[in-house]
């Protein structure tokens, strides 16, 4: 299924043309209202807002009948006839769900997430939506933060790839109908740095931070074509994202001379009443609009007041007419005045095919990491007689559908339970018992019953404990501040452990978890995150040896709370704790902790196979490289194990030295390879010079000169060590 992405940027020279004769046609009114976005809770005379053209999109509706009503009264009822722009947060899926966006993106296969991203886009278009707000491209390195589940991890080239993946997919030219999505980054910007994990919360980074962080991955989205971006809640520094000119304006107009629709998130200009940042709506307004947000999302901001501040000569029309222009612009790439319904009968003939649950199984196998195995415990012989099947999660049709999961339907999800039964022998005793409740999960099971399970797993071969987050768990609005499995689930673990029976864990959560006990008391662990409705067969897959697992972790896993954030790319500080150097003090005075290690329980781009890889022979074929130039280093992969798998081989660097400190590590290349028992292969990487710059004192981006170390290898923390220099030109 391969898709070409549709360009939005080339506007035909009409489209052009029909937006002045349009725009030429409009009061100030009606201007104004192709800047307001509402849904359906906006107000009770909402059809006669659109009749009047006070709004000019619509967000979350209901089906296709639902918005060509709401269409109707658009096209056929207003003065000018202006068809909305239908919005809804397809996040990993519409009908058909595939596993939540930071489990894909632990595929490391940008491919198989934009044939994803373009499932969606077909399933959504056919029903009027027009705009996803997806891909969510904030760097997230606190897995406290809910949101972590939504986006691709902590790590800025891993993030772009994925961001330019979904994008393309989102966008993808010949959806049916001859529909067209638009997609829409988000959450501009530095969303993900929120303080403390906490959702909303303030984020105080550093422009060089800003710059050399959480902003690459929108550029990466707009090179891919993305034709509007969604500012965000958070304040940056003590400016607002959806008022912040240096963002809207500096950013994203003088420097990337990008053109596209600003449109901020829900009432993000009403909030700016919150920050302190605005007295009222009227003044949030006049902020929001002069930054540089186009469209006010559900805000009571623009509706009541962007044509009274134009009337009162602090908003000129001409600005007005900018943003009008954005919109209709996209509007008429959209195909929307040409054709601004649906047909409903097309949802079922293109949504939840066999080829979509198809591919959701693939990505939900793919993005599952086996993070330990000890004595190869995994894969599970088919001839097991029993096998006790306990846990709240593991007979579960809803959570692991994941946050934000569209029309997503829990009859559509297949269990651990379904899974296994599919794939076992008639004959083999599977003994289900859900043991307890995950907490904060509404459909509680049975109350705790630990004798139960205990129960079932001294009857059992081995035990299968499927543990972790109600999928409310995470997402937005939902950050924790402690992240052991929820409720009862640790005792219940230990209780059935205390059996002595084999155990494996199968972990289903939005985010990284801390378990240290599990880590150390259980010889086999699954992070099947929230893996969507193929999420059960996936998982007998992988337990029963179908499928090698392959999935590579994009977010670190802390050993505990206080670590975070704790990520590979990290500065080495003037005390690091792995230092070579003379220290005055002793190993204590340096930046450790008293109580807890300073590596994470699993570092980024960690996950194990059911084969082994070994590495070697490391090349650096280029030693000395100029500015313009490239990196060429490559080493030997090789599978030494028992049975064909996957690696994803990894490059990372590190500039030694700079005008201002960098990275210990940054990821600059991967590939995945499949490799038979025995089989060897050379694994090149060609770096481009370039991408190993950064932002100066002066904030411009460049590439110093200078002593660079490389690695390839398996994960962050491991690696074939090998160096190049730039020289000066
Ligand atoms: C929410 C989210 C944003 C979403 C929007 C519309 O508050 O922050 O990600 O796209 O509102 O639902």
């Amino acid at each position: 299924m391969s898709s070409v992405s549709f360009d939005f940027n080339a506007l035909a020279p009409e489209i052009e043309v029909r937006v002045e004769a349009l725009l030429a046609q409009m009061t100030l009114e009606e201007k104004v209202g192709q800047l307001f976005q509402a849904n359906l809770r906006w107000r009770d005379d909402l059809d006669d807002w659109i009749r009047q053209g006070h709004v000019g999109s619509l967000l979350s509706l209901n089906g296709a009948e639902q918005i060509n009503r709401f269409q109707r009264l658009a096209v056929e009822e207003s003065r000018l006839g202006i068809p909305l722009i239908i919005g809804f947060d397809v996040i990993h899926g519409f009908r058909t769900i595939f596993p939540i966006p930071v489990a894909e993106a632990c595929t490391w296969d940008p491919a198989l997430v934009e044939q994803a991203a373009r499932v969606a886009a077909v399933e959504a278009c056919v029903e009027g939506i027009d705009w996803i707000f997806a891909p969510m491209v904030d760097i997230a390195r606190d897995p406290r933060w809910g949101r972590i589940a939504e986006g691709a991890g902590e790590d800025v080239f891993l993030g772009s790839a994925m961001a330019q993946a979904r994008v393309r997919g989102f966008q993808s030219a010949n959806l049916p109908g001859g529909r067209r999505i638009v997609a829409c980054p988000k959450h501009y910007a530095a969303y993900g740095a929120a303080e403390a994990g906490k959702d909303y919360n303030t984020v105080d980074v550093s422009e060089r931070s800003l710059r050399d962080t959480y902003l690459p991955p929108f550029k990466a989205a707009f090179d891919a074509g993305a034709a509007t971006v969604m500012s965000a809640f958070n304040e940056i520094a003590g400016v607002p994202a959806s008022a912040n000119a240096f963002l809207l304006k500096t950013i994203l107009r003088e420097t990337w001379n990008w053109d596209g629709v600003v449109l901020s998130d829900f009432d993000a200009l009403g909030e700016l009443l919150h920050h302190g940042f605005a007295a009222d709506h009227r003044e949030a307004a006049l902020r929001g609009f002069l930054a540089g947000v186009d469209m006010d999302m559900m805000g009571n901001a623009y509706p009541f007041h962007l044509a009274n501040l134009v009337r009162e000569g602090l908003v000129e029309e001409a600005q007005i007419d900018g943003a009008v222009r954005r919109v209709l612009r996209l509007k008429f790439a959209l195909g929307l005045f040409e054709q601004p319904y649906t047909d409903p009968a097309l949802a079922a003939q293109v949504q939840f095919t066999e080829e979509h649950r198809a591919l959701a199984l693939e990505v939900a196998q793919k993005s599952m990491v086996l993070l330990k195995n000890e004595g190869n415990l995994l894969p599970l012989g088919a001839g097991l007689k029993t096998i006790a099947l306990i846990g709240p999660l593991a007979d579960d049709h809803h959570n692991p559908l994941g946050c934000w999961h569209g029309r997503g339907r829990d009859a559509d999800v297949e269990s651990v339970l379904d899974g296994l039964r599919a794939v076992l022998p008639e004959e083999t005793i599977l003994l289900h018992v859900p043991g307890c409740a995950i907490e904060g999960d509404a459909a509680a099971h049975a109350d705790a019953d630990f004798d139960a399970a205990v129960s079932a797993a001294l009857v059992a071969d081995v035990a299968v404990l499927v543990l972790g987050e109600a999928e409310m768990q995470s997402g937005e609005a939902h950050s924790r501040a402690h992240l052991d499995l929820p409720g009862r689930q640790q005792e219940l673990l230990e209780a059935v452990a205390a059996t002595g029976k084999p155990v494996v864990v199968v972990l289903m959560a939005g985010r990284p978890l801390v378990i240290p006990w599990m880590v150390e008391h259980v010889p086999a662990i699954l992070m099947a995150w929230h893996g969507g409705i193929r999420s059960g067969q996936a998982i007998a897959d992988i337990l029963f040896g179908a499928v090698n697992p392959s999935g590579r972790l994009v977010v670190s896993f802390p050993r505990s709370e206080g670590q975070i954030p704790v990520y590979y790319g990290r500065k080495s500080t003037g005390r690091p704790a792995d230092s070579e150097g003379v220290i005055q003090f002793d190993r204590r005075h340096r930046s450790v902790y008293l109580d807890e290690a300073s590596t994470p329980q699993f570092p980024f781009g960690y996950g194990l196979s059911y084969t082994d890889f070994s590495y070697s022979d490391l090349q650096v074929e280029t030693p000395e490289v100029t500015l313009d130039g490239g990196v060429v280093v490559s080493a030997e992969v090789a599978n030494t194990g028992g049975c064909a798998g996957v690696e994803t081989v990894q490059c990372y660097v590190r500039d030694l030295v700079g005008n201002v400190t960098r990275p210990v590590k940054e990821l600059k290349g991967f590939q995945r390879i499949a490799l038979e028992a025995g089989e060897r292969r050379r694994v090149r990487f060609e770096i481009p010079v370039r991408s190993l710059g950064f932002h100066n004192l002066e904030m411009r981006y460049i590439v110093e000169p200078g002593d660079f170390r490389v690695w390839i290898g398996p994960n962050a923390a491991e690696g074939l060590q090998g160096e190049f220099v730039i020289k000066t030109p």
